[in-house]
């Protein structure tokens, strides 16, 4: 019984007085007091707002090119000065930055016009204010990029894809973008990307550039994300066994043509070529308009094939010598 009483007494002791704010409370309250984040945070209306932008690649996550789009995560920030937002540190116990909940402040309505998907990027609802009315909004951002992709030389392929920063609404005389970081420090960024993937990161170059739409310019930031593929994995699997089967197929001309063992022979290496077909498709990115070189190849070994299995089986060689090194445009043999 004592000791209930004890407790009761102690959690009574604890109770703050009720009146006094925290120091980080009575500045949330001040600053907020009145504050409208539905206007833009000048004293002058005239004088743009600044956003600075930084970007840092941290991982690509898929490149399709069936849906050509590329699935990154990058990490976002972008800093402006909010004039409204300012505050003698002395009179708040010190306090030189502050989080602040981005809901209750003006934000930029900067985007990017290459997403067509803002994947499942966690929400970061606060901005980190100074004393001085600096504004950092950092995010980590996993969207899905449409991209131009070139697939024609796969493996072998590097992709080159634009990330265009730009106010949707604000012109340039209310809303300026410029970046952070030199745009060099940008370009050469290479500490936080997950360099142990398919990708290799070459750099990211970028420029700003002004766009007139309606006798109003706006303000762009352009990043170009260079990246290039690692083609080993596909050496391995898809090259080296295709090149070792094509060798197996063109010893096979070498058989007597009415022969047992070259039916036989021509039969397993047909089984060869199935099997490695139906692994292939998974493998090889496909778009709609262009087919990777290396698919080329394949049809053609597969061509070379059929060819082979047939009587006239002396013109074969030149076809295929055609088809190794003209592997576009209409094949043209003499008939011997
Ligand atoms: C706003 O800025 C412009 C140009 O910077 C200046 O001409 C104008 O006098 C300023 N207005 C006020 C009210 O300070
Ligand atoms: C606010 O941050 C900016 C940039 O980091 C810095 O230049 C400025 O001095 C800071 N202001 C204060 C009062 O610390
Ligand atoms: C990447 O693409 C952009 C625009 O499409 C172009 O301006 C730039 O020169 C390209 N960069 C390279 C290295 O190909």
């Amino acid at each position: 019984m004592t000791y209930i009483w004890l407790l009761l007494l102690s959690s009574v002791a604890c109770v703050p007085e009720k009146h006094k704010r925290s120091p980080l409370n009575q500045l949330t309250r001040t600053l907020l007091r009145g504050y409208d984040s539905g206007v833009r945070p000048v004293q002058n209306w005239t004088s743009p707002t600044v956003v600075y932008i930084d970007l840092i690649l941290q991982s690509i996550l898929n490149v399709d090119g069936k849906t050509q789009s590329l699935t990154t995560c990058i990490w976002y920030r972008q800093i402006w000065t909010d004039e409204f937002l300012v505050w003698d540190p002395e009179e708040f116990d010190g306090i030189t930055e502050i989080s602040l909940l981005s809901d209750a402040i003006w934000v930029p309505d900067v985007i990017v016009s290459e997403f067509v998907d803002e994947g499942k990027s966690p929400p970061i609802p606060y901005v980190y204010v100074n004393s001085s009315g600096l504004v950092k909004n950092y995010r980590p951002i996993q969207a899905v990029l449409a991209c131009k992709l070139e697939l024609y030389a796969f493996p072998f392929d590097k992709q080159n894809c634009t990330l265009t920063f730009r106010s949707w609404l604000h012109s340039v005389q209310e809303l300026d973008l410029a970046l952070w970081r030199s745009a060099e420090a940008i370009a050469s960024e290479q500490t936080e990307f997950m360099n142990d993937g398919e990708w290799e990161l070459l750099s990211i170059p970028s420029h700003y550039w002004q766009l007139q739409q309606a006798g109003e310019e706006y303000a762009h930031i352009q990043f170009n994300v260079l990246i290039r593929r690692r083609p080993l994995l596909y050496v391995v699997g898809l090259l080296i066994p295709s090149i070792f089967l094509m060798l197996v197929d063109v010893m096979s001309f070498y058989l007597p043509i009415n022969s047992g063992t070259r039916v036989t022979f021509k039969t397993s290496t047909l089984l060869g070529y199935t099997v490695f077909r139906v692994n292939l498709m998974d493998e090889l990115p496909a778009t709609a308009v262009t087919t990777p070189l290396i698919g080329k190849h394949l049809a053609c070994c597969q061509g070379c094939f059929w060819l082979g299995t047939s009587r006239k089986s002396t013109r074969v060689p030149v076809f295929f010598l055609h088809c190794l090194f003209v592997s576009e445009g209409p094949i043209t043999y003499q008939d011997g």
